[in-house]
């Protein structure tokens, strides 16, 4: 709980779900670098987090955040906080039609437990939804795809449907997923008093982000390591159906920066849902592919790499069946803009070439040694 140290603010404890991931291994680096907090961070893999493992102000638990059971370092740890933050998530594409069952279990089913403890001990809890609960856009089913009116793609937090596709395509195991832990919270707090923020990310990029299958991770992360492999291997960048679906990218900045800013503001953030996101950011993945190839070639100094072979492929043969995907991600931010203060302000350039350049540092050119 919360006590005054010596020199006279309050320090706080916080508990961290899926402290061990991207968005958790940045948000230890601001947590832990103010002197006054005090983090319990539960996760199953800490190889990101390592040079905080010796930190006094950080308990590390290798532990699963269904664990939760009385006396256990779960229950204990929340028993003790003063905001417990959700990071917890299966949030790659590749795995929601291949392993649904997981995907719901690890999104929503396992979370329950936790969140009724936030509830009943009225700790606030900080969640981490994500910007698919959206789903599609409405434009995207309109005949030829109209987005002449941005009403039809443009995602505010309390008005824009969430549309999701049949049950067939089990893609949406994950949305669906979140959108279900959404309204548990959303209910807990209106009917049993639980304080809560969700946050719903667009697309953060940063260092640190995913993997590279075969040397930390097996299978298919999400796009920024897929093209990353493609360019460090010298195999191609594959477009999934043509490339045409749009994103906005966020960097891993601009994001802790608006947690930062929630953490500071309780009375504005508790009980909002906010998009982070950088609307100004917007690609096609097809330009993305083009955009970090031309990049990278300024990071290593070597222009051939803008010539760099880009394929097509469809989703079916690189997810396999019952993908589908979101057209479109632009997220409307006033509300975290007016509540909280926050706008995004690094562009989409900066945020590419600091990702990429720490995937050359840190995975090296594995091309280049595989040639020696
Ligand atoms: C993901 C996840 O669903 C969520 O974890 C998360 O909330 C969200 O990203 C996010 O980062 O905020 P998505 O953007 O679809 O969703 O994930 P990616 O795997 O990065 O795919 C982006 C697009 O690139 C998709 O259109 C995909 O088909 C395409 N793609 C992916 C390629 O064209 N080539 C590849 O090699 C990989």
């Amino acid at each position: 709980m919360s006590h005054h140290s010596t020199d006279g603010h309050a320090s706080r404890r916080f508990v961290l779900l899926g402290c061990g991931g991207f968005i958790g291994s940045h948000l230890l680096d601001a947590l832990l670098s103010d002197q006054t907090n005090f983090v319990e961070g539960f996760d199953l893999d800490p190889r990101k987090i390592q040079p905080h493992l010796s930190n006094r102000r950080f308990r590390f638990h290798c532990a699963s955040i269904h664990d939760v059971h009385a006396g256990g370092d779960l229950q204990n740890a929340i028993e003790a906080a003063d905001i417990v933050i959700n990071l917890a998530a299966i949030c790659n594409p590749s795995e929601y039609n291949k392993r649904p069952l997981d995907v719901m279990r690890h999104n929503c089913l396992y979370m329950i437990p936790a969140l009724e403890l936030c509830a009943r001990l009225k700790k606030w809890i900080v969640h981490f939804s994500t910007s698919e609960v959206y789903g599609r856009t409405i434009s995207s089913y309109l005949k030829g795809g109209d987005y002449s009116d941005t009403n039809l793609f443009e995602q505010d937090e309390d008005k824009t449907p969430l549309i999701m596709g049949p049950i067939h395509n089990q893609r949406w195991s994950y949305a669906s997923a979140k959108q279900l832990a959404e309204r548990y919270i959303f209910a807990l707090h209106k009917e049993e008093a639980l304080p809560f923020t969700i946050v719903r990310p667009f697309n953060f990029f940063g260092p640190r982000m995913d993997y590279i299958p075969g040397q930390d991770g097996e299978g298919v992360p999400r796009v920024l390591a897929c093209f990353m492999q493609a360019l460090l291997d010298g195999t191609p960048m594959r477009l999934v159906d043509g490339g045409v679906a749009r994103r906005t990218i966020t960097s891993i900045h601009d994001a802790i920066d608006a947690l930062e800013l929630m953490i500071e503001r309780p009375a504005n953030a508790q009980n909002q849902i906010f998009n982070i996101g950088s609307p100004e950011n917007e690609v096609s993945i097809s330009e993305l592919a083009i955009l970090m190839r031309e990049i990278a070639a300024e990071v290593r100094g070597d222009d051939t790499i803008r010539q760099h072979p880009i394929e097509h492929i469809s989703s079916l043969e690189f997810y396999g069946p019952g993908y589908e995907d979101c057209d479109r991600r632009v997220p409307n931010i006033s509300k975290a803009n007016e509540l909280l203060g926050w706008a995004p302000k690094r562009s989409l350039d900066e945020t590419l070439r600091e990702t990429i350049e720490y995937y050359y540092e840190h995975y090296g050119c594995r091309q280049l040694h595989a040639a020696e």
